[in-house]
Protein backbone atom coordinates (compact mmCIF):
# COMPACT_ATOMS: atom_id res chain seq x y z
CA UNK A 1 0.00 0.00 0.00
CA UNK A 2 1.31 3.36 -0.90
CA UNK A 3 1.27 6.41 1.89
CA UNK A 4 -1.46 8.24 0.41
CA UNK A 5 -3.71 4.97 0.03
CA UNK A 6 -2.87 4.24 4.23
CA UNK A 7 -3.86 8.11 5.09
CA UNK A 8 -6.72 7.91 3.05
CA UNK A 9 -7.84 4.63 4.90
CA UNK A 10 -6.78 6.07 8.35
CA UNK A 11 -8.90 9.26 7.71
CA UNK A 12 -11.92 7.01 6.84
CA UNK A 13 -11.67 5.22 9.85
CA UNK A 14 -11.10 8.54 12.05
CA UNK A 15 -14.16 9.68 9.97
CA UNK A 16 -16.28 6.90 10.62
CA UNK A 17 -15.46 6.89 14.76
CA UNK A 18 -16.17 10.49 14.83
CA UNK A 19 -19.85 9.60 13.51
CA UNK A 20 -20.14 6.85 15.83
CA UNK A 21 -19.02 9.37 18.58
CA UNK A 22 -21.68 11.96 17.41
CA UNK A 23 -24.80 9.57 17.13
CA UNK A 24 -23.91 8.19 20.78
CA UNK A 25 -24.23 11.78 21.95
CA UNK A 26 -26.72 12.76 20.04
CA UNK A 27 -29.64 11.98 22.66
CA UNK A 28 -29.69 8.52 21.37
CA UNK A 29 -30.13 6.09 24.45
CA UNK A 30 -27.33 4.57 25.61
CA UNK A 31 -27.04 1.05 27.96
CA UNK A 32 -24.49 0.95 30.71
CA UNK A 33 -24.68 -2.68 31.69
CA UNK A 34 -26.82 -5.46 30.40
CA UNK A 35 -27.78 -9.00 31.16
CA UNK A 36 -31.28 -10.15 32.79
CA UNK A 37 -31.13 -7.29 35.24
CA UNK A 38 -34.36 -5.95 35.03
CA UNK A 39 -34.11 -2.77 32.44
CA UNK A 40 -34.77 1.19 33.70
CA UNK A 41 -36.04 3.11 31.10
CA UNK A 42 -34.41 6.63 31.80
CA UNK A 43 -34.20 10.16 30.70
CA UNK A 44 -32.42 13.57 31.42
CA UNK A 45 -34.31 16.72 30.84
CA UNK A 46 -30.54 17.57 28.95
CA UNK A 47 -27.25 16.39 29.45
CA UNK A 48 -25.49 19.45 28.77
CA UNK A 49 -26.78 20.97 32.70
CA UNK A 50 -23.69 20.78 35.45
CA UNK A 51 -26.25 19.71 38.33
CA UNK A 52 -27.59 16.62 36.00
CA UNK A 53 -24.76 15.64 34.55
CA UNK A 54 -23.77 15.04 38.23
CA UNK A 55 -27.02 13.17 38.47
CA UNK A 56 -26.37 10.80 35.72
CA UNK A 57 -23.35 9.72 37.01
CA UNK A 58 -24.79 8.60 40.52
CA UNK A 59 -27.81 6.69 38.42
CA UNK A 60 -24.91 5.29 36.54
CA UNK A 61 -23.14 4.36 39.22
CA UNK A 62 -25.77 2.77 41.61
CA UNK A 63 -27.61 1.09 38.30
CA UNK A 64 -24.08 -1.21 37.90
CA UNK A 65 -24.52 -4.70 38.52
CA UNK A 66 -27.97 -3.93 39.64
CA UNK A 67 -30.33 -2.79 36.80
CA UNK A 68 -30.02 -2.66 32.70
CA UNK A 69 -29.96 1.44 32.72
CA UNK A 70 -31.42 3.13 29.33
CA UNK A 71 -30.54 6.28 29.78
CA UNK A 72 -31.68 9.38 27.34
CA UNK A 73 -30.84 13.25 26.73
CA UNK A 74 -33.43 14.78 26.35
CA UNK A 75 -32.00 17.63 24.96
CA UNK A 76 -34.51 20.02 26.37
CA UNK A 77 -37.02 19.13 24.00
CA UNK A 78 -40.32 17.70 25.54
CA UNK A 79 -41.63 16.16 22.61
CA UNK A 80 -38.22 14.09 21.81
CA UNK A 81 -38.27 12.52 25.26
CA UNK A 82 -41.90 11.50 24.38
CA UNK A 83 -40.96 9.70 21.80
CA UNK A 84 -37.94 8.58 23.98
CA UNK A 85 -39.98 7.13 26.01
CA UNK A 86 -42.38 5.36 23.47
CA UNK A 87 -39.15 3.82 22.34
CA UNK A 88 -37.82 2.67 25.71
CA UNK A 89 -41.47 1.14 26.35
CA UNK A 90 -40.83 -1.02 22.71
CA UNK A 91 -37.87 -2.04 24.05
CA UNK A 92 -39.51 -3.85 27.10
CA UNK A 93 -38.74 -1.25 30.56
CA UNK A 94 -40.11 -2.36 33.54
CA UNK A 95 -39.72 1.04 34.92
CA UNK A 96 -39.61 4.43 33.74
CA UNK A 97 -37.21 6.95 35.72
CA UNK A 98 -37.86 10.53 34.25
CA UNK A 99 -36.09 13.72 34.58
CA UNK A 100 -39.03 15.74 32.61
CA UNK A 101 -38.27 18.59 30.69
CA UNK A 102 -41.64 20.60 31.30
CA UNK A 103 -42.80 19.76 34.47
CA UNK A 104 -46.11 19.92 33.28
CA UNK A 105 -45.98 17.14 30.88
CA UNK A 106 -45.85 14.89 33.88
CA UNK A 107 -49.75 14.09 32.39
CA UNK A 108 -48.60 13.05 28.95
CA UNK A 109 -45.96 10.51 30.54
CA UNK A 110 -48.26 9.51 33.07
CA UNK A 111 -50.96 8.43 30.39
CA UNK A 112 -48.31 6.58 28.58
CA UNK A 113 -47.10 4.65 31.60
CA UNK A 114 -50.80 4.00 32.62
CA UNK A 115 -51.42 2.75 29.04
CA UNK A 116 -48.09 0.05 29.29
CA UNK A 117 -48.85 -1.03 33.41
CA UNK A 118 -45.45 0.87 33.95
CA UNK A 119 -44.07 2.03 37.28
CA UNK A 120 -42.52 5.66 37.04
CA UNK A 121 -40.48 7.39 39.09
CA UNK A 122 -40.25 11.30 38.05
CA UNK A 123 -37.06 12.98 39.43
CA UNK A 124 -35.49 16.55 40.13
CA UNK A 125 -38.45 18.30 38.22
CA UNK A 126 -41.66 17.61 40.53
CA UNK A 127 -45.43 17.48 38.78
CA UNK A 128 -47.60 19.18 40.08
CA UNK A 129 -49.68 17.10 42.84
CA UNK A 130 -53.06 16.62 40.29
CA UNK A 131 -50.59 14.66 38.37
CA UNK A 132 -48.88 12.55 41.19
CA UNK A 133 -52.85 11.77 42.72
CA UNK A 134 -53.67 10.92 39.36
CA UNK A 135 -52.06 7.33 39.18
CA UNK A 136 -51.26 4.97 42.09
CA UNK A 137 -48.23 3.98 40.44
CA UNK A 138 -45.90 7.27 40.50
CA UNK A 139 -43.42 8.98 42.55
CA UNK A 140 -40.95 11.45 43.07
CA UNK A 141 -37.17 12.14 44.15
CA UNK A 142 -36.44 15.37 44.94
CA UNK A 143 -36.08 17.88 47.45
CA UNK A 144 -38.23 20.28 49.33
CA UNK A 145 -37.87 23.23 46.64
CA UNK A 146 -38.76 26.02 49.37
CA UNK A 147 -35.70 24.73 51.64
CA UNK A 148 -33.19 25.77 49.08
CA UNK A 149 -34.37 29.00 48.88
CA UNK A 150 -35.02 29.83 52.73
CA UNK A 151 -30.87 28.43 53.44
CA UNK A 152 -29.77 30.08 50.69
CA UNK A 153 -31.65 33.50 52.46
CA UNK A 154 -30.09 32.10 55.69
CA UNK A 155 -26.74 32.45 54.13
CA UNK A 156 -26.99 35.48 52.78
CA UNK A 157 -28.29 37.51 55.74
CA UNK A 158 -25.43 35.63 57.86
CA UNK A 159 -22.93 37.08 55.23
CA UNK A 160 -24.30 40.22 54.78
CA UNK A 161 -24.60 40.58 58.76
CA UNK A 162 -20.66 39.63 58.92
CA UNK A 163 -19.68 41.78 56.18
CA UNK A 164 -22.35 44.78 56.04
CA UNK A 165 -19.51 47.39 57.16
CA UNK A 166 -17.77 46.98 53.43
CA UNK A 167 -20.71 45.76 51.48
CA UNK A 168 -23.21 48.14 51.90
CA UNK A 169 -22.03 50.26 48.90
CA UNK A 170 -24.47 52.87 49.66
CA UNK A 171 -25.27 52.63 53.71
CA UNK A 172 -28.90 52.69 53.32
CA UNK A 173 -29.05 48.89 55.53
CA UNK A 174 -30.52 47.70 52.73
CA UNK A 175 -29.23 45.06 50.08
CA UNK A 176 -29.57 46.15 47.03
CA UNK A 177 -29.35 42.85 44.62
CA UNK A 178 -29.94 41.32 41.08
CA UNK A 179 -31.35 37.90 41.07
CA UNK A 180 -30.57 34.88 38.20
CA UNK A 181 -33.89 33.34 38.02
CA UNK A 182 -33.52 29.18 36.54
CA UNK A 183 -36.27 28.05 34.39
CA UNK A 184 -39.51 29.82 34.57
CA UNK A 185 -42.20 27.74 36.21
CA UNK A 186 -39.51 25.13 37.37
CA UNK A 187 -40.45 24.67 40.97
CA UNK A 188 -36.98 25.05 41.85
CA UNK A 189 -36.64 28.54 40.42
CA UNK A 190 -40.06 29.46 41.45
CA UNK A 191 -39.09 28.64 45.33
CA UNK A 192 -35.66 29.68 45.59
CA UNK A 193 -36.57 33.28 43.95
CA UNK A 194 -39.42 33.88 46.47
CA UNK A 195 -38.32 32.46 49.71
CA UNK A 196 -34.23 33.80 49.65
CA UNK A 197 -35.70 36.58 49.75
CA UNK A 198 -38.43 36.10 52.64
CA UNK A 199 -35.76 34.57 54.83
CA UNK A 200 -33.39 37.14 54.28
CA UNK A 201 -36.36 39.60 55.53
CA UNK A 202 -37.40 37.45 57.60
CA UNK A 203 -33.91 37.97 59.46
CA UNK A 204 -35.17 41.81 59.97
CA UNK A 205 -32.39 42.68 56.78
CA UNK A 206 -34.71 44.95 53.76
CA UNK A 207 -33.76 44.55 49.94
CA UNK A 208 -34.34 46.44 47.44
CA UNK A 209 -34.67 44.55 43.80
CA UNK A 210 -32.41 46.28 41.19
CA UNK A 211 -32.93 43.46 38.69
CA UNK A 212 -34.69 40.10 38.08
CA UNK A 213 -34.05 38.41 34.75
CA UNK A 214 -33.99 34.35 34.01
CA UNK A 215 -30.16 33.00 33.30
CA UNK A 216 -32.34 29.36 32.79
CA UNK A 217 -29.79 27.36 34.83
CA UNK A 218 -26.91 28.78 32.31
CA UNK A 219 -23.92 29.70 32.98
CA UNK A 220 -23.28 31.78 29.33
CA UNK A 221 -26.68 32.93 29.93
CA UNK A 222 -26.16 34.29 33.12
CA UNK A 223 -22.66 35.89 32.20
CA UNK A 224 -24.51 37.99 29.22
CA UNK A 225 -27.00 39.05 31.95
CA UNK A 226 -24.49 40.27 34.49
CA UNK A 227 -22.70 42.25 31.56
CA UNK A 228 -25.65 44.17 31.40
CA UNK A 229 -26.29 44.78 34.65
CA UNK A 230 -22.85 45.77 35.41
CA UNK A 231 -22.85 48.56 32.12
CA UNK A 232 -26.49 49.73 34.22
CA UNK A 233 -26.25 49.70 37.75
CA UNK A 234 -22.76 49.16 38.43
CA UNK A 235 -21.55 49.53 42.47
CA UNK A 236 -25.43 50.21 43.23
CA UNK A 237 -25.42 46.31 42.71
CA UNK A 238 -24.62 44.87 46.43
CA UNK A 239 -25.62 41.19 45.66
CA UNK A 240 -25.79 38.74 43.13
CA UNK A 241 -28.24 36.16 43.92
CA UNK A 242 -28.03 32.93 42.02
CA UNK A 243 -30.91 30.45 41.61
CA UNK A 244 -28.43 27.66 41.30
CA UNK A 245 -24.46 27.53 41.33
CA UNK A 246 -23.56 27.43 37.24
CA UNK A 247 -25.03 30.87 36.76
CA UNK A 248 -22.93 31.78 40.05
CA UNK A 249 -20.04 30.73 38.32
CA UNK A 250 -21.00 32.70 35.10
CA UNK A 251 -21.71 35.64 37.38
CA UNK A 252 -18.56 35.68 38.55
CA UNK A 253 -17.11 35.45 35.53
CA UNK A 254 -18.76 38.34 34.13
CA UNK A 255 -16.85 40.53 37.53
CA UNK A 256 -14.00 39.40 37.18
CA UNK A 257 -14.15 41.19 33.68
CA UNK A 258 -14.90 43.89 35.08
CA UNK A 259 -12.03 43.89 37.80
CA UNK A 260 -14.10 42.44 40.74
CA UNK A 261 -12.32 40.08 43.04
CA UNK A 262 -8.93 42.24 42.71
CA UNK A 263 -7.76 44.54 44.80
CA UNK A 264 -10.51 46.09 46.77
CA UNK A 265 -13.04 45.41 44.03
CA UNK A 266 -15.27 42.88 45.30
CA UNK A 267 -19.15 41.38 45.09
CA UNK A 268 -20.75 38.82 46.96
CA UNK A 269 -22.59 36.27 44.63
CA UNK A 270 -24.74 33.28 45.93
CA UNK A 271 -25.74 29.92 44.39
CA UNK A 272 -26.77 27.09 45.26
CA UNK A 273 -26.20 23.30 43.80
CA UNK A 274 -22.45 22.56 45.53
CA UNK A 275 -20.77 21.97 42.13
CA UNK A 276 -17.31 21.03 42.06
CA UNK A 277 -16.30 24.49 40.25
CA UNK A 278 -18.43 26.60 42.62
CA UNK A 279 -16.38 25.10 45.63
CA UNK A 280 -13.39 26.30 44.31
CA UNK A 281 -14.53 29.54 43.75
CA UNK A 282 -15.68 29.32 47.72
CA UNK A 283 -12.19 28.65 48.21
CA UNK A 284 -10.79 31.43 46.78
CA UNK A 285 -13.22 33.85 47.99
CA UNK A 286 -15.43 34.66 44.76
CA UNK A 287 -18.79 32.92 46.05
CA UNK A 288 -19.63 33.54 49.66
CA UNK A 289 -21.86 30.34 49.79
CA UNK A 290 -24.25 28.09 48.34
CA UNK A 291 -26.79 25.32 49.26
CA UNK A 292 -25.29 21.77 48.97
CA UNK A 293 -27.82 20.19 46.65
CA UNK A 294 -27.70 16.32 47.23
CA UNK A 295 -27.34 14.59 44.00
CA UNK A 296 -25.65 11.54 44.97
CA UNK A 297 -28.64 10.80 47.49
CA UNK A 298 -31.07 11.46 44.46
CA UNK A 299 -29.15 9.12 42.09
CA UNK A 300 -29.61 6.64 44.84
CA UNK A 301 -33.11 7.30 45.44
CA UNK A 302 -34.17 7.62 41.72
CA UNK A 303 -32.39 3.66 41.12
CA UNK A 304 -33.58 2.76 44.59
CA UNK A 305 -37.01 3.45 44.09
CA UNK A 306 -36.70 2.28 40.16
CA UNK A 307 -35.95 -0.99 40.85
CA UNK A 308 -38.02 -1.93 43.79
CA UNK A 309 -40.75 -0.90 41.89
CA UNK A 310 -39.75 -3.02 38.53
CA UNK A 311 -39.47 -6.21 41.16
CA UNK A 312 -42.99 -5.10 41.89
CA UNK A 313 -41.63 -4.53 45.65
CA UNK A 314 -42.62 -1.30 48.12
CA UNK A 315 -40.84 1.00 46.76
CA UNK A 316 -38.62 1.67 49.62
CA UNK A 317 -38.78 -2.04 50.90
CA UNK A 318 -34.80 -2.22 51.90
CA UNK A 319 -33.82 0.98 51.72
CA UNK A 320 -33.46 3.98 54.26
CA UNK A 321 -35.58 6.32 52.34
CA UNK A 322 -38.53 8.09 54.00
CA UNK A 323 -41.84 8.89 51.75
CA UNK A 324 -43.43 12.25 52.18
CA UNK A 325 -46.67 11.00 50.53
CA UNK A 326 -45.54 9.94 47.04
CA UNK A 327 -42.20 11.51 47.37
CA UNK A 328 -38.69 10.69 48.56
CA UNK A 329 -37.44 14.40 49.82
CA UNK A 330 -33.51 14.81 49.85
CA UNK A 331 -32.32 17.56 52.33
CA UNK A 332 -30.71 20.74 51.55
CA UNK A 333 -27.45 22.39 53.59
CA UNK A 334 -25.75 25.26 53.85
CA UNK A 335 -22.12 25.71 52.52
CA UNK A 336 -19.71 28.26 53.38
CA UNK A 337 -15.98 28.44 53.36
CA UNK A 338 -16.44 27.33 57.33
CA UNK A 339 -18.17 23.89 56.04
CA UNK A 340 -16.68 23.33 52.51
CA UNK A 341 -15.54 19.79 53.62
CA UNK A 342 -19.07 18.99 53.78
CA UNK A 343 -19.82 19.32 50.63
CA UNK A 344 -16.41 17.50 49.00
C1 LIG B 1 -32.17 22.11 40.04
C2 LIG B 1 -30.69 22.48 40.07
C3 LIG B 1 -30.34 23.26 38.83
C4 LIG B 1 -30.77 22.52 37.58
C5 LIG B 1 -32.22 22.10 37.67
C6 LIG B 1 -32.62 21.26 36.48
O1 LIG B 1 -32.50 21.34 41.15
O2 LIG B 1 -30.42 23.25 41.21
O3 LIG B 1 -28.95 23.53 38.79
O4 LIG B 1 -29.96 21.38 37.44
O5 LIG B 1 -32.46 21.38 38.88
O6 LIG B 1 -33.93 20.81 36.60
CA1 LIG C 1 -27.46 49.18 50.53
Amino acid sequence: MNKRRILTLAMAAMMLFGTVGCSSSGGDDKKTSGGDLPKIGATIYKYDDNFMSAVRRELESNAKDKADLIINDSQNDQAKQLDQIDTMIQKGVKVLAINLVDPKAATTVIEKAKAAELPVVFFNKEPDQAAMDSYDKCWYVGTVSKESGVIQGEVIAQQWEANKAKWDKNGDGKIQYVLLKGEPGHPDAEARTKYSIESINAKGIQTEELALDTGMWDAAKATEKMDAWTAKFGDKIEFVICNNDAMASGAVASLEKEGYFSGDKFMPVVGVDAIPEVITLIESGKVVGTVLNDAKGQGKATIDLSLNAANGKDVIDGTDWKLDGKAVRVPYKAITKDNIADAK
